[in-house]
C-alpha cells in the first residue's frame, strides 16, 4: 500500500480497479437494478434495502460515524493469531494484496494475507430479492491452513429513521429465528399479520456456529474492528431478544496448499412466504453453478444495455464515460433519484419531480419502457393547477408535502422528459395515456393535457417584467427570493413565502422557451399545426420579454427579486453573473440572432470558467441576504454559492455545441469529467468513475474538492451533452438526426446506436477539420439529403457514413466569442 495512485480503469472489463483500500473517501458502487438495492463501498461498507431506502431498510448503516462507512458486509478471517478482513475494514489488518473491482452492478473484493486469498463477489441477480456474497477462499501458500471465517451483517429494524432515533422502542422489539443449525438466520422483527416480510442471512455451506446478538458478537464496549467473537475464534450461539439483531456465521475450513473452496452467503428478502421462502432461496444458491450463471446473466444484461450506445473516438475519457460509466450512473439515478448514497441518507428524500424528469433524459435510450412508466407516475403527482409535488415516496407513490413546494420550474420538466421520450421511441401513444391529478382523486386526463397544464401554469404566473414567477425557488433550490427568512430554526426549503411576492426567474423563462419549442415540435409531428402555432406565439412573446427585460449588457440576468431589483447583474456587488440563465436562455433560443448568445457564453468563459469547470455564480456571496435566501447562507465556493455545480456544466457544453464550437464543447465536457481526475485525486477525493454534484470553487477553502457523488442530475445531462451535443447523435420526432460538433482536430469517430429497434453503425469523418456541418450522409451506400436518418423497422445493422465540413451550417457560426478565455478565474 505504498503506491501513490488508488486505482485504474479496466476499460475492457468495464471495471474500475481500486488497488489500495485507503481511498480519499469511501468509493461507492451499487448492487441491484430491480427492487433490491445495495450500497457497497470498496471495503464492503454500506447497506441493503428493498425498494424504499427509508421504509424497507434491511441492513443498518451508522450515520455521522467515524470512519464514514463503519458498517457493512464484513467477513473476518481468523488464521492462527491473525484476524483480518479481505476488504481491509473493519480490522484494517495490513494485507499483502488488496483489490476491489467496482463493476456494473457488482463489487468484487480480494484480499491476500499469509498465503490465504479470499475473494468476495457481491451482486444482486436480475429480478431477485437476494444479495449474494460469493466467497472463494484459496490457499495460495505452501502450508496447510485451518481457518475460521466469521460473516457479519447487521439488521436494520426496517424503518430506517425509527431505527436510528427510537431506541426506547427498537431495543425491545428485535426478533430473530434460527434454522438449519445456524446456517439460516432470519430477522423477523414485527413479523406478524401486518408485516409479512422477513430477511434471511444465510450461508450455503455447513456452519460451525452462529451469532445473532450484536452485543455477543462485538462486545458491549468494543468497536467492530475488535469484535469479540472473531478474536476469540468461537461463535457463541447468541439469540437476540431486542437490542441489535445481527447475522453471523462461523465457517471452519481446512485448506491444503493449492486448495480452494467456493460457497456463498445470501441476504434474501422475502416479501411474502416467511421463513420457508427464505430457505428456498438459500437452497437455490447452494449450487455455485447457479450463482455463476446468475452473475453471467447480470453481465449479459449490461452488455446488452450498453450496446445501445457505444463510441470510438480520439478521446479515451469520452469513450469510457459515454460507453460505460455515464449510462451506468444514469441507471442508478433513474432508479434511486436522490434517495440513497453516501451523501443522501436514504431517509429524507424520495423521488424528486424535477430530478426524475431530468434523469429520464440520460436513461430513456436504455429502457424506454421504464422511462414511460416513470413519466406517467410523475404526471400523476401533478396537481390540477399545474403545480407538482416536489417529491414523492417510491413505495407509496404519495406526494411528499412535508419537504416544501412552490418550485415553479417543476412543471416544465415534465414537458422536457415527455418530448425526449417520444423523440427516442416514436411512441406517441403515451400522450393519450390517462393520468389523474393528485388533488382530484379519481380524475382522469391525458398526458398531453398535463403538458399543456404545465405550460399554462408558467404562462399564468408572470410578474411585473412579464417573466415567470419563481415561486419558492426554481432549479436553484437555494435562490429563495420570496421567503425573507430570519428565523434561525426554520428550514429554508420549507419556509413559507411572503404572500403575493412577485420575484421572477429568467432561468424559468429560458426553460419555458426550450420546453415550448419541444412541445410545438411535437404538435407539428402530430399534424396539429394550429396548436404548434398557438404555442409558438406564446413563446415569441416570452422571448420578447426576455430580450427586453433580462439582458444586462453582457449576459442575462438571473432573476428579479421580490422588490423588482435585478439578481445576477453587473449592478450587484456580489452574485453579478449566474450560469443558469445564460445556459437556459441560450438553449431556449434567446440571443440567437443578435450575438447575445455568443456574448453571454463569452461572459461565462471569462467570468465563470475555471480549470475545474464553470462555477455557478460570481462573486460568491459573503454575507447573508434576506432577500436571496439560502444561497447567501452558504460559505463562498460551496454548493449553490459558487461551487462548480456540475449539473449546470453540461448545459454550457450544449451551448458551445449549439454555437458550433466543438473544441470548447469538448473542453467544457472534460472539465467536470471524473475520469480526468485520477491525477488530481487527492484533491478531488470522490470516485473517478461517476460524476459528483459539486466541486468546490475558487472561492472555497478547498477548491477542486468534489462532494455528493453518484445521485446528481449531472449524470443525465453529461450523457446528453456528450452523445447529442458533441457527437451529434440526436433523437428527433421523425428519426435520428446527425449533427456533430467535435473539435476540428478529430479525424473521425464511430458510434453504434440502437434507435427504435434498429442498430446504426455511424462512421463520421472530418476530413477538413470543420468538426461540424454534415456535408454528406450515406446510408447503406446511398446518399441522402439533409442530416436525418428516417426510422426503419428492419433492425439493422445499418451502415451510415457521415462527412463533416459544410461551410454554412444552417446559420450557426463556429467562430469563437470575442472574449478570451482565462486559465483561472480572475476576480473582478
Ligand atoms: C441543498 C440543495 C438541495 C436542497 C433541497 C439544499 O440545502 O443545498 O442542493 O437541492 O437543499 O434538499
Ligand atoms: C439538488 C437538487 O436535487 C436539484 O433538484 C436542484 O436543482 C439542485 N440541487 C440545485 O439546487
Amino acid at each position: 500500500m505504498t503506491s501513490d495512485r488508488y486505482g485504474v480503469f479496466d476499460d475492457a472489463a468495464r471495471e474500475y480497479v481500486i488497488e489500495r483500500p485507503d481511498t480519499p473517501l469511501p468509493w461507492l458502487n451499487y448492487l441491484g437494478q430491480d427492487d433490491l438495492f445495495g450500497l457497497c463501498t470498496n471495503t464492503g461498507g454500506g447497506y441493503t434495502f428493498w425498494r424504499d431506502a427509508r421504509l424497507r431498510r434491511l441492513t443498518r448503516y451508522r450515520y455521522n460515524d467515524v470512519p464514514l462507512d463503519s458498517v457493512g458486509r464484513y467477513l473476518f478471517v481468523k488464521d492462527g493469531a491473525s484476524i483480518w478482513n479481505p476488504g481491509w475494514k473493519p480490522t484494517k489488518t495490513p494485507l499483502d494484496r488488496y483489490e476491489c473491482r467496482q463493476g456494473l452492478g457488482y463489487t468484487c473484493i480480494r484480499g491476500v494475507r499469509d498465503g490465504i486469498e479470499v475473494e468476495l463477489r457481491f451482486f444482486v441477480p436480475l429480478g431477485q430479492n437476494v444479495e449474494i456474497w460469493r466467497t472463494t477462499v484459496r490457499n495460495v501458500g505452501v502450508e496447510a491452513k485451518d481457518l475460521s471465517l466469521f460473516s457479519y451483517a447487521e439488521f436494520c429494524l426496517y424503518e430506517a429513521l425509527n431505527d436510528m432515533t427510537n431506541y426506547q422502542r427498537t431495543y425491545s422489539i428485535g426478533e430473530v429465528e434460527i434454522a438449519r443449525g445456524g446456517a439460516a438466520l432470519f430477522h423477523t422483527t414485527e413479523h406478524r399479520e401486518r408485516r409479512k416480510h422477513v430477511t434471511l442471512f444465510g450461508c450455503t455451506r455447513e456452519v460451525a456456529g452462529y451469532d445473532t446478538s450484536r452485543d455477543a458478537f462485538v462486545g458491549i464496549h468494543n468497536g467492530l474492528h475488535e469484535a469479540a467473537v472473531p478474536f476469540a475464534g468461537r461463535a457463541t450461539s447468541s439469540v437476540a431478544h431486542g437490542w441489535n439483531p445481527i447475522g453471523s456465521h462461523q465457517v471452519d475450513l481446512h485448506l491444503d496448499p493449492g486448495a480452494e473452496e467456493t460457497f456463498s452467503f445470501v441476504l434474501a428478502y422475502a416479501e411474502e412466504g416467511g421463513t420457508p421462502a427464505g430457505l428456498a432461496v438459500l437452497d437455490r444458491y447452494a449450487d455455485p453453478a447457479v450463482v455463476d450463471e446468475a452473475f453471467e446473466r447480470l453481465r449479459a444484461f449490461w452488455d446488452d444495455l450498453l450496446s445501445r450506445f457505444q463510441v470510438q473516438c480520439p478521446d479515451p475519457h469520452v469513450e469510457r464515460m459515454l460507453g460505460t460509466w455515464n449510462p451506468y450512473q444514469c441507471l442508478v439515478t433513474f432508479n434511486l433519484s436522490r434517495s440513497a448514497s453516501l451523501f443522501e441518507t436514504g431517509i429524507g428524500r424520495g423521488m424528486g419531480f424535477r430530478d426524475s424528469n431530468q434523469d429520464i433524459l440520460g436513461f430513456v435510450h436504455l429502457m424506454p419502457g421504464q422511462a414511460r412508466r416513470r413519466i406517467l407516475d410523475l404526471a400523476s403527482t401533478q396537481l390540477s393547477d399545474g403545480t407538482c409535488f416536489h417529491q414523492y415516496q417510491p413505495l407509496t407513490r404519495e406526494g411528499n408535502a412535508d419537504i416544501g413546494g412552490g418550485f415553479n420550474d417543476d412543471p416544465l420538466w415534465l414537458v422536457v422528459s415527455a418530448c425526449a421520450y417520444v423523440k427516442e421511441t416514436g411512441d406517441t401513444s403515451i400522450l393519450s395515456e390517462s393520468v389523474g391529478y393528485a388533488d382530484l382523486p379519481g380524475s382522469r386526463d391525458d398526458l398531453l393535457h398535463h403538458l399543456e397544464t404545465s405550460v399554462a401554469y408558467t404562462l399564468g404566473r408572470r410578474g411585473p417584467h412579464r417573466l415567470p414567477l419563481i415561486g419558492h425557488a426554481d432549479w436553484n433550490d437555494c435562490l429563495n427570493l420570496n421567503c425573507f427568512s430570519t428565523e434561525p430554526n426554520e428550514s429554508f426549503q420549507t419556509a413559507g413565502d411572503v404572500e403575493g411576492a412577485g420575484a421572477e426567474s429568467v432561468m424559468i423563462a429560458g426553460l419555458f422557451l426550450y420546453a415550448v419549442r419541444e412541445l410545438s415540435g411535437l404538435y407539428r409531428h402530430l399534424g396539429r399545426p394550429d396548436d404548434a402555432s398557438r404555442l409558438e406565439r406564446e413563446r415569441t412573446q416570452l422571448l420578447e420579454a426576455v430580450e427586453a427585460e433580462a439582458w444586462d449588457g453582457d449576459w442575462y440576468l438571473r432573476a428579479f427579486d421580490a422588490g423588482g431589483r435585478p439578481v445576477g447583474s453587473r449592478a450587484c456587488d456580489e452574485g453579478q453573473i449566474f450560469v443558469e440563465s445564460q445556459a437556459w436562455c441560450v438553449l431556449g433560443g434567446a440571443g440567437a440572432h443578435d450575438e447575445r448568445a455568443r456574448r453571454a457564453l463569452g461572459s461565462v468563459l471569462h467570468r465563470l470558467t475555471t480549470p475545474d469547470g464553470v462555477v455557478l455564480l460570481q462573486p460568491a456571496y459573503r454575507r447573508y441576504r434576506v432577500e436571496l435566501g439560502e444561497i447567501s447562507s452558504y460559505p463562498p465556493g460551496y454548493k449553490e454559492n459558487g461551487s462548480v455545480f456540475c449539473h449546470t456544466n453540461p448545459w454550457i457544453t450544449l451551448c458551445w455545441c449549439l454555437l458550433g464550437d466543438g473544441a470548447r464543447g469538448l473542453e467544457s465536457y472534460l472539465a467536470i469529467c471524473p475520469s480526468t481526475r485520477e491525477e488530481r485525486i487527492e484533491t478531488y477525493r470522490c470516485e473517478p468513475y461517476v460524476y459528483a454534484q459539486t466541486i468546490a470553487g475558487p472561492d472555497a477553502a478547498t477548491p477542486g474538492e468534489a462532494k455528493n457523488s453518484w445521485l446528481t442530475g449531472t449524470a443525465a445531462w453529461a450523457f446528453v451533452s456528450g452523445a447529442q451535443g458533441l457527437l451529434g447523435i440526436v433523437p428527433d420526432y421523425d428519426g435520428l438526426r446527425i449533427d456533430p460538433r467535435v473539435p476540428g482536430s478529430w479525424d473521425s469517430f464511430h458510434v453504434t446506436r440502437r434507435f427504435r429497434g434498429t442498430v446504426y453503425e455511424i462512421e463520421v469523418r472530418n476530413p477538413n477539420g470543420a468538426g461540424h456541418g454534415v456535408s454528406s450522409l450515406t446510408v447503406e451506400g446511398r446518399k441522402i439529403d439533409g442530416n436525418l436518418l428516417p426510422s426503419r423497422a428492419d433492425g439493422g445493422p445499418v451502415s451510415v457514413e457521415v462527412v463533416l465540413g459544410s461551410r454554412t451550417d444552417r446559420g450557426r457560426t463556429a467562430t469563437a466569442p470575442a472574449t478570451t478565455r482565462v486559465a483561472t478565474y480572475d476576480r473582478p
